[in-house]
């Protein structure tokens, strides 16, 4: 099956404590997300982003979101988000189709 952005949503509630992903939504203990499919990593304005996760660049590409929500810390260790990932490749799949939603493009 492809990935079903409406079953993303319901996966991204893990995410809304700490995420808005909402047009001009605020930094909170995460960076907001909004347009962050193809936005380059670690670059929302205002927000202090950990070493860590500074030493990636380039665009949050599918690929690299896919990695990243696998395992956080072990994508880039010494990571602020603390949060353990998204085991099933499903679960992945559907929260980042659900993120490309939200965006202007
Ligand atoms: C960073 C997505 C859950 C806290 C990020 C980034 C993405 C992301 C894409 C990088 C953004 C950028 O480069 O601007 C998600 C998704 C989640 C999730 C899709 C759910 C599946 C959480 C949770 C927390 C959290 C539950 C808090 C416990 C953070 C923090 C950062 C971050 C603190 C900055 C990391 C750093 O600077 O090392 N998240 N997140 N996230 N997230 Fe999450």
């Amino acid at each position: 099956a492809s990935a079903d952005p409406q079953k993303g949503a319901e996966v991204f509630k893990k995410c809304g404590a700490c995420h808005s992903d909402q047009k001009g939504g605020p930094n909170q203990i995460g960076p907001q997300l909004w347009g962050v499919v193809g936005r380059p990593v670690g670059t929302e304005a205002g927000f202090s982003y950990s070493d860590a996760l500074k030493q990636h660049s380039g665009p949050w590409t599918f690929d690299e979101l896919f990695q990243w929500l696998k395992s956080p810390k072990a994508y880039a260790p010494g990571t602020k988000m603390t949060f353990a990932g998204l085991s099933k490749p499903e679960d992945r799949a559907n929260v980042i189709a659900y993120l490309n939603t939200q965006s202007d493009s």
